[in-house]
Order: structure tokens, then sequence, then C-alpha cells
């Protein structure tokens, strides 16, 4: 995974730096690689270089001729080419995403953004991102009563996790709670510090059928309609429900089991409910998770130890192999400062794509 942060540089370069670490670390070398499942959205109109065929700039990237597929999802593209990997019979297979989102002005990122959610009916009436998810909070406090501090310890907790990581964009950049409280209003209630951080980045990973100390023990895909607010539930993703059910059940595990979680907090609300979604809490109780620490980077449950995309960034097609690269790392140990206690064993990633359109769930466990 490269550093997250605004590095001008194209797309695929960071596809290329990931790619070599990956390739380091499973001790292998492209000629290794049987195939490649590729997930950028940085060439669209407006975001960064314009390129079509990029499959083709892949192959003349790495001077291989292997099959490339691409798996565009948005967010959760990342998660969606994880998947597709290990539905591919190949021994070798690299799974890579990149992006160079932040290239123009912010509002140029955020209106392509935009594009992965309902355009006719819902942009319409100004539902930016953080407006639409904004509204699905108000929904979730009338109904469940969860507060606007809990959503802020959310943010605090992932930016203390953040300024752990060296490859985060807020490493050694504190954010005190009081700072969170009070950051500018973006729709509301959302303040800037409930909004996830747009960022330039790359992540990799291998998949072999070769043994490795690392299993992907459980994986669950699942989608929903683009229209949020045409959903029969609209304070919960019943796409993440699915996923993590398949998931779980072909684990062989139960939420209990798990020992450390990414989860998909493109909103410091989504992932206060992703802990309902994903079966770490009751519906409605998913804020007694942050109250009393469960989910800190101490608790029995950390989450986000990577910083999520709060405040280590999201670089969209990129979020969901970057939340592989953490699980894996805090698996074998190698977290450093940010490393969670106790040599755990069992790591669960949940990627999501637009308003929970598109999620995949994977369980990893050391062997
Ligand atoms: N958290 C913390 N800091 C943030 C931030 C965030 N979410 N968004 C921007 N910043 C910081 C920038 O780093 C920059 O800091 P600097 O001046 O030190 O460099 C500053 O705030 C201004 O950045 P800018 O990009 O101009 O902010 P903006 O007001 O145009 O955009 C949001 C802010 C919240 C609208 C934008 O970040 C956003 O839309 N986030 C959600 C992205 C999204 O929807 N992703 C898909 C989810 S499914």
């Amino acid at each position: 995974m490269t550093k997250f942060d605004y590095s001008d540089k194209p797309w695929w370069l960071f596809s290329y730096e990931a790619t070599m670490e990956a390739l380091e670390n499973a001790r292998m070398r492209i000629s290794d690689i049987e195939a490649i499942v590729l997930s950028t959205v940085s060439s669209a109109d407006g975001v960064a270089e314009h390129q079509t065929h990029k499959i083709s700039l892949i192959s003349d990237l790495f001077k291989t001729n292997v099959p490339i597929i691409e798996t565009p999802s948005v967010c959760a593209g990342g998660g969606v080419a994880f998947w597709t990997a290990q539905n591919l019979n190949f021994n070798n297979i690299l799974v890579v995403a990149a992006e160079k989102l932040v290239d123009n002005k912010s509002e140029v990122a955020v209106h392509w953004i935009l594009s992965a959610s309902e355009r006719v009916i819902e942009q319409t009436e100004g539902m930016l991102f953080p407006v639409q998810n904004a509204l699905v909070w108000q929904q979730y406090m009338t109904k469940y009563g969860g507060t606007m501090d809990d959503l802020s310890l959310i943010a605090f907790k992932n930016h203390q996790n953040a300024a752990l990581n060296p490859k985060a964009y807020y490493y050694k950049r504190p954010v005190s709670l009081e700072d969170i409280k009070n950051s500018p209003i973006v729709a509301s209630p959302f303040r800037l510090m409930d909004c996830s951080l747009s960022v330039n980045g790359g992540a990799a990973a291998i998949l072999s059928k070769e043994k490795s100390d690392i299993e992907i023990i459980g994986s669950g895909f699942a989608t929903d309609y683009l229209l949020t607010f045409g959903r029969e539930i609209v304070t919960h993703f019943k796409a993440t429900r699915i996923a993590a059910e398949q998931a779980f059940k072909e684990a062989g595990i139960k939420p209990e089991d798990i020992d450390v979680a990414e989860v998909h907090d493109a909103f410091t609300s989504v992932e206060l409910f992703s802990y309902e979604d994903l079966g770490f809490a009751p519906v409605g109780k998913g804020a007694d998770l942050i109250r009393s620490g469960k989910v800190n980077l101490d608790g029995e449950l950390p989450v986000n130890p990577s910083g999520g995309l709060k405040a280590k960034g999201h670089p969209i097609s990129v979020t969901g192999l970057a939340q592989v690269y953490e699980i894996v790392n805090q698996l074998r140990g190698k977290c450093g400062e940010r490393q969670v206690k106790g040599n755990p064993k069992i790591g669960l990633c949940h990627n999501i794509g637009g308003a929970g359109g598109s999620v995949t769930v994977h369980i990893l466990k050391k062997i």
C-alpha cells in the first residue's frame, strides 16, 4: 500500500508502487502472476487523466500479457476485485487498485463521486453523499436515539489510530475531540469531521493457492438498489447484512469470534450502524460499542486500527484493498505502535460501494 496523501502522480504509478511491495512481500516476480484484477475509477472524465483502455496500460506497465480484468464498483471496487480474484482459477493472481482522486478542486472530486448515487431523483434534490448520509442518520437518531457525541467519539478514535499509522494522511497529526465537535457543519447534523477524507493512493494483494500464513476463510458480496430512499429499510444497509451472513457462514464462525475489524466509515454514522449490520451489536445498540471503548485500539474489538476512511483517507477503489493490507499486517503482528494487543487471529474487512449499493465482507485468519 502506498502512503495516502495528495501526491501529484498518475494513478498507474500508485498501482506500480503497491504491486512492487506486494511482490516483494510474497517473494514473487511479476512473471509468477497468472492474471490481474484491477479496480480504478481514476480515468473518468474530470478526474485525473482520461484513459479508457486501462488493462492495456497495466500490461505495458508490468510488461506482461496475462489476462487482466477490471472490476470498477466505486468505493467497493477494491473489495469486489478481491472477491472476484478468489472466484477465478489461477495459482497466483494479483489484485490491485489505484486512484488519483484529488487532482482537481475538491468540488470536482465531490461532483465525480456523486455519480455513484442516484442521479435523476435524489441528486436533483441536492443529495451529495454527505447530505444523503446525514438524512439517513437523522432517521437513525429519531428511531434509535444515537447522538452526535457518539459520532464524534468514532471520529476521535479513528484520528487517534491514524496518528500512529505512517501510511495514513493524518499520521502524527492528532486531532482533539474538541476540534472534531467544533469542525464546520457540512450537511446538518454532519460536520467536516463526520466525513471521510478524499486522498490519492494505491494498494495491492496477491492471492495464491500455495500455503500462506494468512487464509481467507469467509467471503461475501451483495448488492442493493441505487435509490437510497427507495429501500425498505433506510437506517441500515441490507447488502452489508447479506454479505456478512455469507462470510460468517462460510467461515463457520460468529461475529464475537472477530479479533479486529476494518469497517467502511465513509461517514461516522456508517461505522456506527455497520456495527449492527455486521452483528457486533444488536440493532439500535451500536453506540454502546463506542461509549464503552470496546472498539478502541485497546478495546475488546478494535475497529479501524488503520485510522479508517476518516483519517487514513478514502481513495475510492483502493479502500477495500487497504483494509486487507491492514488486517493482514495486524494478524502478522507488524503494525508497530497501532498493533492490536493479544495476538489477533481473525480479522474482518467490510467495504461499501456508494450508499450501500454494493458491499463485500471478507474474513481472514492467521494460520
Ligand atoms: N476530514 C478531515 N479533514 C478534511 C476532510 C475530512 N473529511 N475533508 C477535507 N479536509 C481538509 C483538507 O485536508 C484540507 O486541509 P488543508 O487545508 O490542511 O490542506 C481542508 O480540509 C480543505 O479541504 P477541501 O477538500 O477544500 O474541503 P471541502 O470543504 O471542499 O470538502 C467534504 C469537504 C467533507 C465536502 C469532502 O471531504 C467530502 O465530500 N467528503 C466525503 C467524500 C465522499 O463522499 N466519499 C465517498 C463516500 S461513499
